[in-house]
C-alpha cells in the first residue's frame, strides 16, 4: 500500500466543459497528482441515468478523457479510467443498494431536481445514482473527494453507507472526507454573475467552453455583464460582474486579484474585458492543442484507456473481494 492518501473524483461525459470547471475543479485535480494517490474516473454509467444517444455518449466519453489529459492529468502519475470498463462498480453498487434505505435516498435534492427536469424518465438508476457514486469512491478506499457544493449531499450519504457497512460487517472501507482545494475559485456566469458559470445555461454567452475559439472567447468577454460605474474594483456584492472578470483574469494570468486591480488602475471596463479575454485565450491555447493531439492519436488513447482500466481494476477487485468475504458471498 502506498503511504500517500488517496483521492478520487468523477466527471460525467456530458461535453462542453467550461472555464469554470477548469478553474474550479480540473486544474486542482492535476495539482493533486503528486501529493496523493489520485483516481479520476469518467462516469459514463452515471450519464445513462438520463437519456443518451449511444454514438454521442461514446464520443463524449473519449473527448472527456482527452480533455482531462489536456488539463494536465497525466496517466503515468494518476489512475485515469472509464467507469463502465471496471465492472466492480456495478457489483459493489448492488451490494451497497441493499445497505441503503429509501428514506436516505428520498432526501437527495439532486434526485428531486432531476426528476422534475426529466419527468418523462424517472428511472430507478436516477434514484440510486448516489449509491453508484458511493461505490466509485469506496472501491478505491479514497480518503478525500474533491466535490462542489452540489455533490456534498452525495458524499454525506457515501460516508453514512461506509460507516454502517463497517459497523455491520467489519472494516471494509475508508470513510472519505470532502476535499476543499487551497486554490482556485468559483467562476460565475458572464451574463448573470450571481449564478455559477454552467455549460447547461441556455445563453451561450454566459459561459466560456474549454474548446471555444479565440474570437468566440473575445466576443463573450466583451459582452460580459458589468455595471455602469466603470471603476475596476473587487467587490462580489456590489460589482459581481467586474469581480468575476477580475477573478477570471487573475486565475488565467496567474496573478493575484490585488495585483490585477493595481494593474488596471485608471482603466475602463473595455480594457478589463480585453485583458481577461487575452488571459483566457493564453491559458486555453496549450490545453486545446493537447486535446486535439490526444484525440487524433487513437493508438495512444486506446493504450491509455486500457492501462487505466487495468490499474483501477487491480484496486477495485481487491476491495470487492474483501467486501464479498465480509458479507458471506461464497468465494
Ligand atoms: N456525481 C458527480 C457529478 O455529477 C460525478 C461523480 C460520479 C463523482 N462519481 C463520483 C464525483 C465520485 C466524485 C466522486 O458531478
Amino acid at each position: 500500500m502506498s503511504a500517500k492518501k488517496s483521492v478520487l473524483s468523477g466527471i460525467q461525459p456530458s461535453g462542453g466543459l467550461t472555464l469554470g470547471n477548469y478553474i474550479g475543479a480540473l486544474r486542482n485535480w492535476a495539482a493533486m497528482q503528486d501529493e496523493f494517490d489520485a483516481y479520476y474516473c469518467v462516469v459514463n454509467m452515471h450519464a445513462i441515468t438520463v437519456k443518451q444517444d449511444p454514438a454521442a455518449l461514446r464520443r463524449r466519453t473519449l473527448e472527456t478523457l482527452a480533455l482531462l489529459i489536456a488539463c494536465g492529468i497525466e496517466p503515468a502519475r494518476s489512475t485515469l479510467f472509464i467507469q463502465s470498463r471496471v465492472h466492480e462498480h456495478a457489483e459493489l453498487a448492488w451490494i451497497l443498494n441493499c445497505n441503503t434505505y429509501l428514506g436516505e435516498l428520498n432526501r437527495m435534492t439532486q434526485f428531486k431536481d432531476k426528476a422534475t427536469r426529466h419527468a418523462d424518465n424517472i428511472n430507478a438508476g436516477l434514484y440510486t445514482y448516489p449509491v453508484l457514486m458511493a461505490a466509485d469512491i469506496l472501491l478505491y478506499q479514497a480518503h478525500l473527494v474533491p466535490v462542489g457544493a452540489d455533490q456534498k449531499q452525495h458524499l454525506e450519504i457515501t460516508r453514512d453507507i461506509a460507516i454502517r457497512f463497517n459497523n455491520a460487517f467489519g472494516e471494509a472501507f475508508v470513510v472519505p472526507e470532502p476535499y476543499i482545494p487551497k486554490v482556485g475559485g468559483k467562476i460565475m456566469s458572464l451574463q448573470d454573475p450571481t449564478k455559477k458559470m454552467s455549460k447547461s445555461d441556455d445563453n451561450e454567452n454566459a459561459y466560456i467552453a474549454l474548446l471555444d475559439k479565440p474570437d468566440v472567447i473575445l466576443k463573450k468577454c466583451k459582452r460580459a455583464v458589468t455595471d455602469s460605474e466603470n471603476i475596476i474594483a473587487y467587490d462580489e456584492e456590489k460589482r459581481p460582474g467586474v469581480s468575476n472578470l477580475l477573478s477570471i483574469y487573475s486565475n488565467c494570468a496567474n496573478v493575484s486579484v490585488e495585483e490585477a486591480v493595481n494593474a488596471f488602475a485608471g482603466k475602463g471596463y473595455g480594457y478589463l474585458k480585453k485583458a481577461a479575454a487575452d488571459a483566457v485565450i493564453g491559458a486555453l491555447e496549450p490545453l486545446q492543442k493537447r486535446f486535439c493531439d490526444v484525440l487524433a492519436d487513437e493508438a495512444y488513447l486506446t493504450k491509455t484507456i486500457n492501462d487505466g482500466v487495468e490499474k483501477a481494476t487491480a484496486v477495485a477487485a481487491a476491495t470487492l473481494k474483501r467486501v464479498n468475504a465480509c458479507i458471506g458471498f461464497y468465494c
